[in-house]
């Protein structure tokens, strides 16, 4: 199987994952003010020619000038720069998604372009286009823009959600999968409350305005904060969407997943109880410092809700096919055969550190098995972890890996590779000497093999459903 190895990077402390999940987020979050703000000004626009609004034609254009600069720079950059670690994290993730979605990713870019060219040519000539020019621009903006949503939306929800797809392995069915339209409708109306509380905040800082006319921009934008009301139900529906595996991991089942799942959930709590009661009912007038609280709050929002969503998969990253560290669920068996080490043709970095091969081995291991979601002694780091496990707890626990956490998989090597992140780990917790001898014990080799044969090649119990797919 050549397309298993892929040479992949090292971000060090800062572990892979967390390196793709925090650009992530930040793409996310101007991705989508980027939709909401479309809507937004298509609203301004209309309200500038159905009531000759002066003020709110001003505001579309100084509010475009921040979305651009915004979105459009600061976007396109970590868009490019998702492709970019992606590919030097989980090459075969991104492989799979292009492989079966390869005409939607090119309708994803269609529309992406014509956001692209309808956006600039509103930045360029808006200010002296005619008023029906420049709807046409602006709603044909915010519908590519919507729709670039609409496309990706399909593509990584299927990640989590595969559903009938596995069976079918027809496009659609994986496309409109099971979490598809909680997630897209979701996704829309954070787009739209992004938008309301970046517009609240640009109301603020705008050149030569009275505070009266602040406050009337802010009261037309807090409109697009109404969805809001449906964002429970939606989250209700999302949650019952996905596999009753994932939803565990975020009711306790996993510390770090409940813990961002609070802030995400605090933090839009935060926001929706603001916007209904003080913006929409009682019409407050928020000044920028205010607006900035908000648009951090719902940046907080983005930031836990995208962790879960990511998070959640584990130990999957496209469910029922693809492990986290880019092994496959069915080469799991192969690979505890034949070794994840023996035919991965990307040589270690510095190999020649390590005072034994089978040291060199061990951390090899880790890099094939482990590193996408764990470091050595940084963020969630083995060392750390294992701090006060005997040697047996070791042998033990990273042979029955899905056993241990069901949220990680199988492990897909080889006894003596086992032994060999063992004596790693053992190494690395005593302070890398430069001499460490060798471990040849038979007897803890035979205990492995029977521990690996125990935990079989299958997913942890957890995460099997009834009829153990
Ligand atoms: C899909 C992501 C993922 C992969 C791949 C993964 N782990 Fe983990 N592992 C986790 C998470 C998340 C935790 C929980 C950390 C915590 O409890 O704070 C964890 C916990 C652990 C623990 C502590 C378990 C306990 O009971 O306290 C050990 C040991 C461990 N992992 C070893 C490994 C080894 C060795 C590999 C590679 C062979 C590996 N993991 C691969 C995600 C993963």
């Amino acid at each position: 199987m050549s397309d298993l190895y892929y040479p992949i990077n090292d971000f060090g402390p800062l572990m892979k994952g967390l390196a793709i999940g925090g650009l992530g987020i930040v793409h996310v979050f101007l991705a989508q003010f980027a939709i909401g703000g479309g809507m937004l000004m298509c609203y301004f626009q209309w309200l500038a020619q159905s009531q000759g609004n002066q003020l709110a034609r001003q505001f579309t254009d100084g509010f475009f000038k921040f979305i651009v600069l915004v979105s459009f720079v600061v976007g396109a950059i970590t868009g490019v720069g998702m492709w970019f670690i992606s590919i030097q994290v989980s090459p075969r993730t991104i492989g799979l998604m292009v492989h079966y979605f390869h005409w939607l990713w090119a309708i994803e870019y269609t529309f992406f372009f014509l956001e692209i060219v309808s956006g600039y040519l509103f930045y360029r000539y808006g200010p002296r286009l005619p008023d029906a020019a420049r709807m046409t621009l602006l709603v044909a903006y915010s519908i590519a823009a919507w729709f670039s949503l609409f496309w990706i939306n399909g593509i990584l929800s299927w990640q989590l959600t595969p559903g009938r797809w596995h069976e079918t392995h027809n496009v659609w069915d994986g496309f409109f999968n099971p979490s598809f339209w909680p997630s897209l409708l979701f996704r829309t109306i954070t787009s739209m409350t992004i938008a309301a509380l970046v517009a609240c905040l640009v109301a603020n800082v705008l050149p030569r305005l009275e505070r009266r006319q602040r406050e009337e921009l802010e009261h037309r934008a807090a409109r697009f904060l109404a969805p809001m009301v449906l964002m429970p139900v939606l989250a209700v529906w999302y949650f019952l969407a996905i596999p009753h595996v994932s939803r565990s991991w975020v009711l306790g089942g996993s510390a770090a997943m409940s813990l961002f799942f609070a802030v995400g959930t605090g933090a839009s709590l935060l926001v929706g109880s603001y916007a209904i009661f003080g913006l929409l009912r009682q019409q407050l007038y928020i000044n920028w410092a205010t607006a900035l609280l908000l648009v951090s709050l719902a940046f907080a929002a983005t930031a836990g809700g995208e962790f879960v969503r990511e998070g959640v998969r584990k130990p999957y990253t496209i469910r029922r096919l693809l492990y986290s560290n880019s092994v496959s669920r069915d080469e799991v068996a192969r690979l505890r055969e034949r070794g994840c080490t023996t035919d991965d043709p990307f040589p270690l970095q510095d190999a020649d550190r390590y005072p034994t091969p089978q040291l060199a081995k061990g951390a090899h291991v880790f890099r094939n098995l482990c590193s996408v979601c764990h470091t050595l002694d940084g963020a969630n780091g083995l060392v750390h972890l294992t701090g006060t496990w005997s040697d047996e707890q070791l042998r033990l626990n990273i042979s029955k890996l899905q056993l241990t956490k069901p949220f990680m998989p199988p492990f897909a090597g080889n006894a003596e590779e086992v032994e060999a992140i063992v004596q790693w780990l053992k190494w690395n917790a005593n302070g890398r000497p430069a001499a460490w001898d060798a471990s040849i014990d038979l007897a803890a080799l035979a205990s492995i093999d029977r521990w690996l044969e125990e935990a079989g090649t299958q997913p942890g119990l957890g995460v099997l459903s009834k009829d153990g797919s």
